[in-house]
């Protein structure tokens, strides 16, 4: 079986982790390499983090650099009070032995679709500023990769960091909206989705038990996480934001989807909200409004469990 060669661009992050550990435990998906960006922490915590990953998954998988703040606005804080000061909720600082590439990310990403054309599903789960830049340093990427899918924005469900943004988004919203002005079907995998699936604490024990490795590790960063879940949201559980976007590259029809042309608002009120675009020239997204919540929470836990 030919396995969907992948690109994750991401900033790890715990949702990150399991959406790495997803896609390299995956029997139909080859991780080609992993894009750091700054988020939800800083970029070289980013670049460590997703070399750890990679180091735990015992794969060699490049990990190539990417920017460190967004095009245009100040960054916002990294979001510690969500994932730990490290990344990875109470676990502690981890050095790999890997390297970056040489090639920053935003090149990296266009090098890898130029040499893989029609074959390389680009999938983001941070800021969108590497896929931003990497559309200005080769505009013809967008014929050239086979898609691109996000996690990113809530076109219906409203925010997560403010009433109207959610965090990818809000954390590059100028490169968000170069990434949907672009010319390319972006699939958005946002909050609308992401929200529905949430797991428990109890998901994780049981996967730590049956795999202790990557699922130990799992079951250790989701403590902070479903502390700061029930804290902050007032919920018993995580959402699966980045895993989930992971699986709808392999498993689309578990998603429902419209198809809207999508823009980021710009202004400071609403800054980082993705809304419905007037814009007759912009390409429609394909936008998930809904999921097979069980369904995808078995593919990932399956996958870890019997991938290791
Ligand atoms: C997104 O923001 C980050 O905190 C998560 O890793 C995910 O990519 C959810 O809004
Ligand atoms: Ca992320």
């Amino acid at each position: 079986m030919n396995k969907q060669k992948i690109i994750i661009d991401t900033d790890p992050g715990i949702d990150d982790a399991m959406a790495v550990f997803f896609a390299g435990l995956s029997e139909k998906l080859d991780l080609v390499a992993m894009t750091s960006v700054f988020g939800n922490v800083t970029l070289d915590i980013a670049t460590r983090n997703a070399m750890v990953l990679a180091e735990i998954l015992n794969q060699n998988v490049p990990v190539s650099e990417g920017f460190s703040k967004p095009l245009v606005q100040r960054p916002n804080p990294v979001s510690d009070y969500v994932h730990g000061k490290e990344g990875f909720g109470d676990i502690p600082a981890r050095f790999p032995k890997a390297k970056p590439t040489s090639v920053p990310a935003d090149k990296y990403i266009c090098d890898l679709i130029n040499a893989n054309i029609g074959e390389i599903i680009l999938c983001p789960v941070g800021p969108l500023t590497n896929i931003a830049m990497a559309l200005r340093h080769d505009p013809t990427i967008t014929s050239k990769v086979k898609s691109i899918i996000i996690m990113g924005g809530g076109v219906f469900s409203g925010g997560n960091v403010t009433e109207f943004a959610e965090a990818n988004i809000w954390n590059d919203p100028h490169a968000a909206d170069e990434v949907f002005a672009a010319d390319w079907e972006v699939t958005v995998i946002g909050l609308d989705v992401t929200q529905k699936v949430v797991c428990a604490h109890s998901d994780f024990s049981k996967l730590a038990n049956k795999a202790p490795v990557i699922g130990g590790f799992l079951a250790q960063a989701t403590d902070f996480y479903i502390k700061f879940y029930k804290e902050a949201v007032g919920i018993n559980g995580c959402q699966m934001h980045d895993p989930i976007t992971v699986i709808a590259t392999i498993y689309p029809d578990l998603f429902t989807y419209e198809y809207h042309p999508i823009e980021v608002c710009l202004e400071p009120s609403r800054i980082g909200e993705t809304m419905i675009s007037k814009d007759k020239t912009r390409r429609f997204a394909k936008v998930a409004v809904d999921v097979d919540i069980d369904a995808v929470k078995k593919i990932f836990f399956d996958t870890i469990e019997t991938g290791f």
